[in-house]
């Protein structure tokens, strides 16, 4: 594979896509103990034909990103978060986690030694940094495997939705994502597997994303295919779905706090599909996603427009100003949520 280098990108414009960049993290589990793991310069896995991984999904992964200063300096954004989230997820597969000290460490030692990918302050670009944690023991009857390799790769991303900050539209879908006692809340491959076939019937017609439905009802909202949901209604709340089978984003979670600084009151609880009126604004929070409004939603053949198919609602812009003000480092958020690489 060819790696990138730093002048080949034009950093507004490259969109949400791999590159290869000159070094990786990688470690191995092997004999009950992690060892010491590396950089590495190979961007390839090698393991056996017989690897848990390959037939039975023990994978767990994480997304976080890097952001420049305007001071030239690099930030994470909440990490430890990161790390507690692939600790859990990995404990639901059977998969021995990555300590989570170390784990953070490992971020800003790869992110430092790919620094000059790091997108220049203000491009709308950022690093994005993707740890993944893979069942690498040899099995063929269903058992969990007894070695795992833990790595991180990095690659400089833009917008994960298209429009970015623009408005797009949005459509449930009649398959689930994922199950209420399933692995929804972790962060495993297979759930994303799952989702390919209705996000690329979503794409095909046009849309940004499907939202998924709760799957005993197909009534309530519970997350995109990327991302987790945030309405804000008439009378200024901030709401966002309540769910056994949702990814507890890190975005979300920091939104809710966020959210009564501006004199919204938070609250994760049931968001039916047949009750959008409540809402005068809404969009998609994550990692990749950052805020991105959700212009409309169609269930059934029906769309429903929120704020507006085209402008962004004063709330959403307000929300996105501070995190990613935060994010940025040009605003001093809460103890802890800005880590210096
Ligand atoms: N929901 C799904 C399905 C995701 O893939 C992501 C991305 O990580 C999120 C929500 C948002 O989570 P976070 O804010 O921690 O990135
Ligand atoms: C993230 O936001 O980090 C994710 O993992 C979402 C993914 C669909 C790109």
């Amino acid at each position: 594979m060819t790696k990138a280098k730093a002048t080949d990108f034009d950093w507004p414009n490259i969109g949400f896509n791999y590159h290869d960049l000159p070094y990786s993290f990688h470690a191995e589990f092997k004999d009950g103990h992690w060892d010491e793991g590396h950089l590495t310069e190979d961007s390839t896995i090698t393991m056996s034909e017989a690897a848990n991984v390959l037939h039975y999904g023990q994978e767990a992964f994480e997304g976080l990103k890097a952001y420049r200063r305007k001071d030239g300096g690099v930030n994470l954004f909440r990490p430890d978060m990161n790390a507690k989230r692939m600790h859990k997820s990995a404990e639901r597969l059977l998969m021995e986690p990555f300590p989570e000290d170390r784990f953070v460490q490992a971020v800003k030692e790869v992110v430092k030694a790919n620094q000059d990918f790091v997108p220049p302050y203000g491009s709308g670009a950022t690093l994005y940094v993707r740890p993944f944690l893979i069942g690498t023991g040899e099995v063929i009857g269903v058992h969990p495997a007894n070695q795992f390799q833990f790595h991180i790769l990095v690659t400089p991303v833009g917008p994960y939705y298209k429009g970015g900050m623009q408005p797009t539209a949005y459509v449930t879908s009649p398959y689930d994502r994922a199950a209420h006692g399933g692995t929804g809340q972790s962060k495993v491959s297979g759930n994303y597997a799952s989702s390919l076939l209705p996000g690329s019937i979503a794409h095909e017609e046009g849309f940004s994303d499907v939202v998924y439905l709760d799957p005993r009802l197909h009534e309530n909202i519970e997350e995109l295919g990327g991302a987790n949901f945030f309405g804000i209604t008439k009378d200024g709340k901030f709401k966002t779905p309540k769910s056994p089978s949702i990814l507890p984003s890190i975005t979300k979670k920091s939104l809710l706090k966020l959210a009564s600084d501006f004199g919204m009151e938070p609250e994760e609880t049931t968001i039916s599909i047949y009750d959008l009126d409540q809402f005068s604004e809404a969009g998609a929070m994550g990692t990749a996603a950052v805020i991105s409004p959700v212009g409309s939603i169609t269930h059934n053949g029906n769309k429903h427009v929120f704020y507006s198919e085209t402008k962004v609602g004063p709330y959403t812009q307000k929300l996105y100003d501070r995190l990613s003000g935060i994010q940025d480092g040009d605003i001093k958020g809460p103890d802890g949520w800005q880590v210096d690489v």
